[in-house]
């Protein structure tokens, strides 16, 4: 048995595999056929956080697959009156088949997938967005072919995002530029090594963003850091993806989010509005992804 809590935890092979599939699945759904490997079948979702993109992607997917997805809100549950992870886990998955969690620290999802007797999936974290790069990536690769040997400009937050495409960029072989105000440098928490021809930090974010082939960026105040909004509000005035900023990076390059997204933030309506902008691809592709992430972990590799 498999999880899925960090993007390390599939090798370049593995997200090679989920990629072919990914399309293949797209392309099915496009087609209109009806492909229902998990009749019977139930994901179990979990959110201790709000959530518009994820949680209709993981329903939505699982439907498609034939299959049930069940949303549970922490608060709603006794999880919210401080019943143990542990047990939680111990009993949902005794019920279910996959579970997907958005909780707070890694350490709590690691927690329920010890716990568990069926494959966990990192539906975001404080330290980690796995779903959310493997979606980024598929889409840029849709448009552009192979994200190695690219370069990845993150302006703004050291988050569970950037984090991720961190991880990402070891695995596929990119360069990961990011740019972020003094004090939110990345730290990393894998205890990997990050050379410099994979990773570099700048103060300036049109150093980043210079002959990018991806701009990235994300909201300065993520879910459970609201009491920090003022001073980041502040902290992060300079590091707005602009369309000067993606000039510096070059006509071909584009602008993913993973949204929601706060125009005039960290982002102008120009540039995610605009035409370099993929954000709607990528978002929509959480679901293909994710589908095929469902399938391998309870079908396993599919031939054909
Ligand atoms: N990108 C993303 O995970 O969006 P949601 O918070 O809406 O799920
Ligand atoms: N970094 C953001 C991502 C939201 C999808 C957050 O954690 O709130």
């Amino acid at each position: 048995m498999r999880h899925y809590l960090q993007f390390k935890d599939f090798s370049h092979d593995e997200y090679k595999y989920l990629f072919k599939r990914a399309a293949v699945l797209k392309q099915k759904l496009r087609a209109g056929e009806l492909y229902q490997p998990l009749v019977g079948r139930v994901l179990a979702m979990i959110f201790e956080k709000s959530s518009t993109r994820t949680r209709v992607s993981f329903e939505a997917g699982m439907a498609q697959l034939g299959g049930h997805a069940m949303f549970m809100a922490s608060k709603d549950t006794q999880l919210g009156r401080g019943e143990p992870i542990e047990d939680v886990a111990q009993v949902i998955s005794r019920m279910t088949d996959i579970v997907m969690v958005r909780t707070f620290e890694q350490s709590i999802i690691e927690r329920f997938a010890e716990n568990s007797r069926v494959p966990v999936i990192n539906g975001l974290t404080n330290e980690y967005h796995p779903c959310q790069i493997m979606a980024d990536i598929f889409t840029y690769e849709e448009r552009h072919g192979s994200i190695e040997g690219k370069t990845v400009a993150w302006i703004g937050d050291s988050n569970n995002v950037s984090r991720t495409w961190l991880q990402a960029a070891k695995i596929f072989n990119f360069k990961l530029k990011l740019a972020c105000p003094s004090g939110y440098e990345m730290t990393v928490l894998d205890g990997l090594e990050y050379g410099k021809d994979i990773f570099e930090q700048y103060r300036n974010p049109f150093e980043a963003a210079h002959g990018a082939d991806i701009v990235t960026t994300d909201v300065s105040v993520s879910m459970g850091y609201e009491r920090e909004t003022l001073q980041r509000k502040k902290d992060f005035l300079n590091y707005r993806v602009t369309e000067k900023l993606m000039a510096e990076a070059g006509k071909d390059a584009v602008f993913l989010h993973c949204l929601p997204a706060h125009r005039g933030e960290e982002v102008d309506p120009e540039v995610i509005d605009g035409p370099q902008s993929l954000v709607w691809d990528e978002a929509e592709n959480r679901m293909h992804t994710q589908k095929a992430v469902i399938e391998y972990l309870l079908l396993g590799e599919i031939k054909g």
